[in-house]
């Protein structure tokens, strides 16, 4: 027999909103330490009932999963608009939740759901769980040891022609809660305050590039107009409590562009951080003024890339895509009474963040950032090794 010591027991996960991110979460659970996948539910039960066949779980109604007992983190992957909803009755039902971004529609119905955890003594947990992949931790760590010095300032940019092109259902993209704002700035910011601590103040221009869109995404859907009403352009500078200042630039009115991703500018260089959208990657930086240099994160626990999407063509390479990592690091942290990375009060901040841009852009004056948090504490590769499920 050997003497190990027990392992502790696994998170009962159970999925609501089984629509298109729920696939990827369903195939990874397996791959992961600590949690393990129990049941899944939506609005519409046929969607659940044939996302549970192919992940081999169990389809339940939604409020009958929410009172089952032998689920301890309900994983909300819902659409925006009912994120808040969703986790908040299972929050109040005793279970921890780690939900799709944004954390809610909404900056005071976000506050309520951290208050709300926080009372209730569970666990709220939020993605981009990115961040926790090989090339986020890689750029973590160069940016802590001085690989560039201190950063003084940097660039940010999403930007594409939006997504009623390839996704089936894209209305809530396109209304209060969607926008690249709200749906992509949780990458781009999340990775920033990851990588350069908090936020203090913002200062933003936004449009509506569009007022309609039309759905050419092959389905049930081609040929809809969705009546846009939040911005899809948006250009924001952040001040950074550390002193860096970052301009941001997020639109789905962009048909072709080739700005880098996130690139920041230190006293001793300059470093493109790999895409926030993904877990690995290769960070560029350089030494002073000199020639661009690589680490390439392919070699580092969740670095190597493993899936592709089904909309990108050929020549597109394949990324490392570890959704449920920050889950995984949810279920340990809560073993070892350490506070989770991927938190709800940092999706709090970023969200604070992003309804004070679209404030600012309304108001055309800079708009502060209220409640300072500290950055996650970095993972090192040991503890990354150990979320993964083992022989
Ligand atoms: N699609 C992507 O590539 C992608 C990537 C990363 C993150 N996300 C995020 O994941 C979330 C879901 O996106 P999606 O693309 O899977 O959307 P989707 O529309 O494909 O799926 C959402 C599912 O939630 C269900 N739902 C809606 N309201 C519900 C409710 N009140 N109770 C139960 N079920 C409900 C819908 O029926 C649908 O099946 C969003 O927050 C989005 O920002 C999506």
């Amino acid at each position: 027999m050997s003497a190990a010591l027990p392992r502790a027991k696994a998170l009962g996960v159970g999925v609501i909103g089984t629509g298109v991110i729920a696939g990827v979460y369903m195939q990874n659970m397996p791959l992961f330490e600590g949690i393990e996948l129990r049941a899944c539910a939506d609005i519409r039960p046929e969607a659940a009932a044939a996302q549970a066949a192919k992940y081999n779980t169990e389809a339940r109604s939604v409020d009958a999963l929410l009172a089952s007992p032998d689920i301890d983190l309900v994983l909300n992957l819902t659409v925006p608009n009912a994120h808040y909803a969703i986790s908040h009755e299972a929050v109040s039902a005793g279970k921890h939740v780690f939900s799709e971004k944004p954390l809610c529609a909404g900056l005071a119905d976000g506050r309520k759901l951290v208050a709300e955890a926080e009372h209730r003594g569970v666990r709220l947990g939020c993605a981009p769980d990115t961040f926790l992949g090989g090339g986020g931790r890689l750029a973590r760590r160069m940016i802590d040891e001085g690989k560039i010095g201190h950063v003084l300032a940097g660039s940010a940019f999403l930007m594409s022609r939006g997504m009623e092109h390839w996704h089936p259902d894209p209305e809530f993209f396109f209304k209060p809660g969607g926008g690249p704002i709200l749906d992509l700035g949780p990458y781009y910011i999340g990775a920033l305050v990851n990588l350069l601590g908090p936020i203090t103040k913002v200062h933003a221009l936004t449009s509506i590039g569009l007022p309609e869109r039309v759905v050419t995404t092959a389905g049930p859907r081609t040929g809809d107009r969705i009546k846009v009403e939040t911005p899809t352009t948006v250009m924001a500078l952040l001040q950074f409590a550390a002193g860096a200042q970052i301009s941001l630039a997020m639109s789905w009115d962009v048909h072709r562009h080739s700005h880098p991703g996130i690139e920041l500018y230190g006293s001793d260089g300059s470093m493109r951080v790999p895409d926030p959208n993904f877990f690995g990657g290769t960070v560029e930086f350089t030494e002073g003024a000199g020639d661009w240099q690589g680490a390439d994160s392919s070699g580092m626990v969740f670095g190597k890339p493993n899936w592709r999407s089904p909309n990108w063509p050929a020549t597109r390479a394949d990324q490392a895509n570890y959704r449920c990592l920050g889950i995984a690091e949810l279920a340990r942290s809560i073993s070892h009474g350490t506070p989770h990375r991927s938190s709800g009060k940092l999706a709090l901040h970023v969200l604070e963040a992003m309804y004070a841009i679209l404030q600012s852009g309304e108001s055309g004056s800079p708009v502060d950032v209220g409640s300072p948090i500290d950055r996650p504490a970095e993972m090192p590769e040991a503890e990354a090794f150990l979320l993964m499920k083992q022989g």
